[in-house]
C-alpha cells in the first residue's frame, strides 16, 4: 500500500526523522487559519499518490494566508498524472540550501535490501539515475544486520555527503531504517532531504510503501488505507477475506481454487476470447482450498455484482477439498443468493476435475439449475464462457 506524503511524514515523525509541521485540508478556505497557525507562510502541496507534483504545479509557496487560500483553490481539483487532488497539505516553509536524496527498498533481484543516496536530490532524481548513475550511490543492506552506525557511514561516504552534514545524515538514515523495519515497509524514500540555511537536515517529501503481507502485525496500518479510492468490489471482497482483483475491460467473471489455476484460467479465457468478440477475464478470484458454500456464495455475489460481468466461469480442480463438496457449495450458494433476493441472472459455466469430479458433476446435473452449464475440459469451458459473455 502506497501512502500519501502526509502519512509518510507522520510515520517519519513517529520514528524521530526530522520533518516540518503541516496540516491537511480539503477546502481552500481552511487554508487561511492553518497558514496563520504555521506562522503566516506555507507551502501548499497536492496530496496525490504520484511523484512529480512540483513540476505539475501541485507544490506552491504561499506568502500569506490569503495567498494560501488562492493557491489551495488552484491545486484542489487539479489532475496530476490522472490523480485528482482531493486534499492539500499546508507545510511550514523550509529555507533550502541543498537538496539530497535517500531511500531504502527491497531489492528482489539481489535478495537483499538496498540503500540509495545522492547529493543531487530534488525534482530530477530519475534523470540523475538515468544520465549520471555514478551520482547515485547504491549500497546493499543486510536484512539481519540492518543499518548500523557503520553502515550509515558507508552510505554517507559512498554518496559523498559534505562533511558538515555527515553526522546528521547518518542519524537520519538510521531513523529511516527504523521506519522501514518497524513499519514493515517495502520502500521508504525521501526526496528532497534538505539542508536548511541554518545547517539542519530535514525530510521535505516522503514516499512510503507498506508491505500488505505484514498487515496482520500492523493493526495501525488499516487506518492509512484510502477508502475513497479503493475499488468498491475489491473493498467488499477484502472484507470477506477473498483474494479478489478486478481487471480492466473484462466481461468473464472468474472463480477458481488455487492462485496458479486461477492465473492460467485468466490466460485460457483471454485466448478463447480472441475467437469470441474479444471476451476477456473480468477479475482474479481465488477461493482457496476449502471452498465452502459460504465462500462460494461470497465469491459469486462479488462477481455477479460486477456490472461488467456477462458470464461466469467456475474452474475447480478438486484436491483436499473434493469436487462434490465444491458442487454442493455451488448449489447452496445459488440457493443462498436466491433467498437474499440476488438470484443469479448471468450464465455460469462450471468445470470440475480432480478428486471426486464424477460425483461433483452429478450433484450439479441433479440440481438442474437453468443457468448452470457444465463443460468437462478447461479449454472447452473457457471457450463456452467467452462465447456466452459476448452473446
Ligand atoms: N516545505 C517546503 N518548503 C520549501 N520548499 C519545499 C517544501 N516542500 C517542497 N518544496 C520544494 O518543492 C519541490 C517539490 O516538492 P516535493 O514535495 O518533493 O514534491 P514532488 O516530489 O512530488 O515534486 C521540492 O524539491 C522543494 O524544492
Ligand atoms: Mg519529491
Amino acid at each position: 500500500m502506497d501512502l500519501f506524503e502526509y502519512q509518510a511524514r507522520d510515520l517519519f515523525a513517529k520514528h524521530g526523522v526530522p520533518v516540518l509541521a503541516g496540516e491537511v485540508i480539503d477546502t481552500p478556505e481552511a487554508a487561511r487559519e492553518v497558514t496563520e497557525r504555521l506562522g503566516g507562510r506555507a507551502v501548499v502541496k497536492a496530496q496525490v499518490k504520484t511523484g512529480g507534483r512540483g513540476k505539475a504545479g501541485g507544490v506552491k509557496l504561499a506568502s500569506d494566508p490569503a495567498d494560501a487560500v488562492e493557491k489551495a483553490g488552484a491545486i484542489l481539483g487539479m489532475d496530476i498524472k490522472g490523480h485528482t487532488v482531493h486534499r492539500v497539505m499546508l507545510a511550514q516553509t523550509a529555507d533550502i540550501a541543498d537538496e539530497y536524496y535517500v531511500s531504502f527498498l527491497l531489492d528482489r533481484t539481489n535478495r537483499t535490501f538496498l540503500a540509495m543516496a545522492s547529493v543531487e536530490g530534488g525534482m530530477d532524481i530519475e534523470e540523475v539515475a538515468a544520465t549520471k548513475p555514478e551520482a547515485l550511490a547504491r549500497i546493499a543492506v543486510d536484512a539481519v544486520d540492518g543499518v548500523t552506525e557503520e553502515k550509515a557511514r558507508e552510505i554517507v561516504t559512498a554518496a559523498a555527503f559534505p562533511a558538515e552534514v555527515a553526522d546528521q545524515v547518518a542519524d537520519v538514515l538510521r531513523q529511516l531504517w527504523e521506519v522501514f523495519v518497524k513499519e514493515d515497509a517495502l520502500l521508504v524514500e525521501v526526496n528532497p532531504l534538505v539542508k536548511t540555511g541554518d545547517g539542519r537536515i530535514v525530510a521535505l517529501d516522503g514516499k512510503v510503501s507498506l508491505d500488505a503481507n505484514a498487515e496482520f502485525r500492523q493493526p495501525d496500518h488499516a487506518a492509512l488505507e484510502d477508502r475513497d479510492a479503493a475499488n468498491p468490489l475489491e473493498a467488499a471482497a477484502k472484507e470477506r477475506g477473498l483474494n479478489y482483483v478486478k481487471l480492466d475491460d473484462g466481461n468473464v467473471g472468474i472463480i477458481g481454487n488455487g492462485a496458479g489455476l486461477v492465473m492460467s484460467t485468466l490466460d485460457v479465457v483471454a485466448y478463447a476470447g480472441e475467437k469470441h468478440g474479444g471476451a476477456k477475464p473480468a477479475n482474479f478470484l481465488d477461493i482457496g482450498g476449502g471452498a465452502s458454500a459460504e465462500v462460494m456464495a461470497n465469491g459469486l455475489e462479488i462477481i455477479l455484482g460486477d456490472p461488467d460481468v456477462t458470464s461466469v466461469f467456475v474452474n475447480v480442480f478438486g484436491g483436499i477439498t473434493a469436487c462434490d463438496a465444491v458442487a454442493n457449495g455451488i448449489v447452496q450458494a445459488l440457493e443462498l443468493l436466491k433467498t437474499k433476493g440476488e438470484e443469479v441472472t448471468k450464465p455460469l459455466v462450471v468445470r470440475l476435475d480432480g478428486n471426486n469430479a464424477e460425483l461433483g458433476r452429478k450433484i450439479l446435473t441433479d440440481a438442474n439449475h437453468p443457468l448452470v452449464e457444465q463443460v468437462d475440459s478447461m479449454d472447452g469451458a473457457a471457450d463456452r464462457a467467452a462465447e456466452l459473455a459476448t452473446k
